[in-house]
């Protein structure tokens, strides 16, 4: 609840309503089965025509991932979750953005800065790379070694269907386990220590039918925050499942089968069962 309250009134201040979440099925897009993100319910308002609450939104939006099933049973993925984001409708740009979500990470969510790395979009024929955000993390004080391009699949985002609005990212990660000495980049995410906490998504695209990538009419600002990663790092652990989320689930798991979360062969059929009634 504190972190949902820190970011809705962050963004509050700075000119942004709260809307409310969307159900988790889709209203008017055949296109997929289950809300996958918070930008999904706001297609249409990407595309251009004008949302009634304005140009400036904030929420947290109920998701669920079936891409991510066979992840269920690490320490962070889940299938349903609940994302914290906040959206610009042809408004404020990445000159905005990013140091906002450093603000808000450093300032507000007290996230060490040395802990945080930032990945940019390398660029390919369809966009050019992404210098722009890079130089703002830059300017900002994250290091250039803590700021590591990456091709289309890892630093593009959307559409949530086949077709749709999408563009470069911006993806934020925290260094877990920073005891540990300096981690390079690739070792750290195959290891779980360096976790994704916030994607930027810079929308100025729209994918249309045939593959293609048209320029939208408008740029927008799209936004991603996972309530359950975050939680966790904020409360100091390295499994979501020993946050205040999980516990209650995990306990009750461990009172109906009489067996240890903390014997290690549990860890993962637990979390699988968690997942699944949550
Ligand atoms: N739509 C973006 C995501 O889900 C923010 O990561």
């Amino acid at each position: 609840k504190k972190l949902k309250d820190s970011y809705i009134g962050f963004f509050a201040e700075r000119g942004h309503v709260e809307i409310p979440s969307a159900s988790l099925v889709p209203q008017n897009d055949p296109t997929t089965l289950f809300i996958s993100a918070g930008m999904h319910p706001l297609v249409p308002y990407l595309l251009g025509q004008s949302h009634p609450a304005g140009k400036r939104l904030v929420n947290v939006q109920k998701c669920l991932r079936t891409g991510d099933i066979d992840e269920v049973g690490d320490t962070f993925h889940h299938t349903f979750f609940e994302m914290l984001g906040n959206w610009s409708l042809g408004d404020y740009f990445k000159t905005e953005m990013i140091p906002w979500s450093y603000q808000l990470l450093t300032e507000v969510l007290k996230v060490n800065p040395d802990h945080l790395h930032v990945t940019c979009f390398a660029g390919d024929s369809n966009a050019p790379k992404d210098e722009e955000s890079a130089n703002l993390w830059l300017s900002l004080g994250i290091p250039q070694d803590r700021i590591h391009f990456l091709p289309k699949k890892d630093n593009w985002w959307g559409p949530a269907g086949t077709t749709g609005p999408c563009g470069p990212d911006t993806e934020m990660f925290v260094d877990t386990k920073p005891q540990s000495g300096p981690v390079d980049f690739e070792t750290g995410c195959r290891q779980g220590r360096l976790i994704e906490i916030w994607n930027d998504v810079f929308m100025e695209y729209n994918k249309n039918q045939s593959g293609g990538y048209d320029r939208l009419s408008q740029r927008n600002v799209d936004t991603g925050l996972g309530v359950e990663r975050n939680t966790a790092i904020l409360e100091g652990h390295q499994d979501n499942y020993l946050s205040s989320i999980w516990q209650p689930i995990i306990s009750q798991i461990e009172n109906i089968s009489h067996l240890s979360y903390a014997d290690p062969n549990n860890l993962r059929p637990m979390r699988i069962v968690a997942d699944h009634l949550r």
